[in-house]
């Protein structure tokens, strides 16, 4: 089944299954489907990029037989070009990958294309808005962290938030822009309002008790 980013012009919540149960991760996943998300992000940390390691393409595989969902796969891992494609193979939808650890993006963007899945180009809080410029346009999506990553529940870095105004001056309307860290229905609209259309939320969605509820607050803070 192909499965598409949804086209930009909507605003998408990504909920992150990294504060989910992971002992539970089928249901976990069933309970945001039901409330109507169409993204779902998985973080592949590997200890050497960022200090934490979570799951691989084995996890994915499986949980791919479980979901409809568009899987979100946002690499923070030193060598995104040697692994990519076992996560695509896995069922992954998109691959975001850093650009602090690849050397020539617009190369990876063009293979990424080749296996038959979307590209984002991410850069990290203290990663200027001139690393990207150049191939920003030939991305999907740009990932804007808001957080140094590596862990789910930090706190927002507002000062991070500030590259998605003029990342939407570069990238114009057709290009998503997903934010990532320490989005709840406190920040959600600050971020949409910047013209972010893409929020990854973890913990203020599976750090609640009513992940329906908690998906509905951060809707109602976008409008
Ligand atoms: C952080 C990850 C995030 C994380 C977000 O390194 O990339 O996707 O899960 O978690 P919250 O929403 O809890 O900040
Ligand atoms: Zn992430």
């Amino acid at each position: 089944m192909k499965r598409t980013l949804p086209q930009a012009g909507t605003t998408e919540i990504a909920p992150s299954i990294l504060s989910a149960d992971f002992a539970n991760l089928a249901d976990e996943i069933a309970q945001v489907e039901k409330a109507g998300v169409n993204m779902l992000h998985l973080d592949i940390m590997d200890g050497h990029f960022v200090p934490n390691l979570t799951i691989g393409p084995a996890v994915i595989a499986k949980i791919r037989k479980h979901s409809k969902l568009f899987f979100d796969s946002h690499l923070m891992i030193s060598e995104p070009e040697k692994y990519a494609q076992a996560f695509i193979a896995a069922g992954t939808n998109n691959i975001t990958f850093h650009i602090e650890v690849v050397p020539q993006p617009a190369d990876f963007i063009k293979k990424l294309h080749d296996w038959g899945v979307t590209a984002g180009l991410c850069l990290n809080p203290e990663t200027p808005v001139k690393k990207i410029e150049k191939y920003a346009p030939l991305a999907e999506m740009i990932l804007v962290m808001t957080v140094h990553p590596g862990f789910g529940g930090q706190s927002f870095i507002a000062e991070a938030a500030k590259k998605i105004k003029p990342i939407r001056q570069i990238v114009g309307p057709d290009i998503r822009i997903e934010v990532d860290g320490g989005i709840d229905a406190d920040t959600a609209g600050m971020v949409v309002g910047m013209g972010a259309d893409t929020l990854v939320a973890g913990n203020g969605i599976f750090g609640k008790p009513d992940r329906l509820a908690a998906i509905e607050a951060i809707r109602k803070a976008c409008k």
